[in-house]
């Protein structure tokens, strides 16, 4: 196998020296606009060095973000070159014509790295979804703000501090409100869903809220309810094909799985009508565990030719977040314009326990509140 390599970045590097000790695959080109010292005549700032190579039959996409990663990656699959990318922003947009254009021409598409990174989460998620009926799937599917929960609820550090370390360990994205607004875990739950389902989700219609207005005074409140604070993902099927599913920060037992799951670990979790509850837990962020599962995807495009992770023309899933109703813990200084139980002051603000609402209407609550106090804060409780 000859690979073109687009980016070599932090994953783009383990990917590189992972297959730097293999006989069976080698890189033959790397795409990047930096000046990479040790690549020699294989670095190149042209994609068309890559698109146009015909002894190059595999391009692994790292480059991360929009464009131009969709575009090389239909290019490259209606060239007849095989795909595998770790791209969850670009996929969770253009899921349906990346699948589109593998099956057009043949060539597969693999993207086990774009959820849950080393962690054998979606290849057993893509198993079970042969034989059995997901209901839901959801988790901790964000490594940073895990580590940013985590250290704030057991040290007290502060939120700025916790988030330069996970940028210097590597696991914060290039943009990490990526991370703390949710946009990295909507994407995930989005190709999850899709995989689970069978379908093809809208992601700007799952409601995200991340974790970046949360303060001490806030833990001090999780700790007299007895609960620990995790940053979750989730989507469900109701019996008519209907798909809830949403990212927010949710107050747990402290005894629940997810509370356990500490440092940058994640938890990724489904249920099957037949297999019950499976978890998965590991590193999902991180240089090698990331490579490690791009080159696995490579392994298996060469075991499987042509087997892709995404089906063309599956429809558009239907999505209703009205449905489930919960409590919400809820921190401000705007007047509650719901039923709720006083927790008492809160720094700047006070604290509530809300009556059930459901996620899109507690979405749209918090975001009218924000006019008048736009450090509101809020967390389900489960
Ligand atoms: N920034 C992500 C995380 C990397 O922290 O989990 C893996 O997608």
């Amino acid at each position: 196998m000859r690979i073109g390599l687009l980016g070599m970045g932090t994953i783009g590097s383990g990917v590189y020296e992972i297959v730097a000790k293999r006989t069976d695959m080698e890189i033959a080109r790397v795409l990047d606009l930096r000046r990479i010292p040790g690549l020699g005549g294989k670095l190149t700032t042209r994609f068309e060095d890559i698109l146009e190579d015909p002894s190059i039959d595999t391009v692994v996409e790292l480059m991360g973000g929009l464009e131009p990663a969709h575009e090389f990656v239909v290019r490259a699959l209606r060239a007849g070159k095989n795909v595998v990318t770790a791209n969850k922003l670009m996929l969770s947009h253009h899921y349906a014509e990346i699948a589109q254009a593998a099956k057009d021409s043949g060539a597969a598409v693999r993207v086990s790295a774009s959820v849950g990174g080393g962690i054998p989460y979606l290849h057993n998620l893509l198993r079970a979804r042969r034989v059995d009926n997901i209901l839901w799937v959801g988790g901790i599917v964000n490594g940073t703000t895990n580590l940013i929960l985590d250290t704030m609820q057991t040290s007290g550090a502060g939120f700025d501090e916790v988030l330069r370390e996970a940028q210097r360990l590597g696991y914060a994205e290039a943009d990490p409100s990526s991370d703390i607004d949710g946009i990295d875990a909507r994407s995930k739950i989005t190709i999850s869903m899709n995989v689970a389902f069978g379908g093809v989700a809208d992601t700007r219609e799952v409601p995200t809220e991340g974790i970046r207005r949360l303060t001490g005074a806030d833990v001090e409140q999780f700790a007299k309810l007895g609960r620990v604070c995790r940053f979750l993902a989730r989507a469900e099927r109701f019996a008519d094909g209907a798909v809830g599913a949403c990212v927010e920060p949710v107050l747990v037992e402290k005894d629940a799985v997810e509370a356990a799951v500490r440092k940058n670990d994640n938890i990724i979790s489904f249920e099957g009508e037949y297999v019950g509850v499976q978890h998965f837990f590991g590193q999902g962020a991180g240089k090698f565990p990331t490579a490690y599962a791009v080159v696995e995807d490579l392994r298996d495009v060469m075991g499987h030719p042509g087997r892709s992770h995404l089906r063309a023309g599956e429809p558009a899933l239907k999505m209703d977040n009205r449905r489930a109703t919960k409590r919400y813990y809820l921190r401000t200084a705007a007047p509650v314009e719901i039923e709720a139980e006083a927790l008492g002051s809160a720094g700047n603000g006070a604290a509530y326990l809300t009556a059930p609402v459901n996620t899109q209407d507690m979405h749209a609550l918090a975001a009218r509140l924000r006019h008048i106090d736009d450090t509101t804060f809020f967390a389900a409780l489960r």
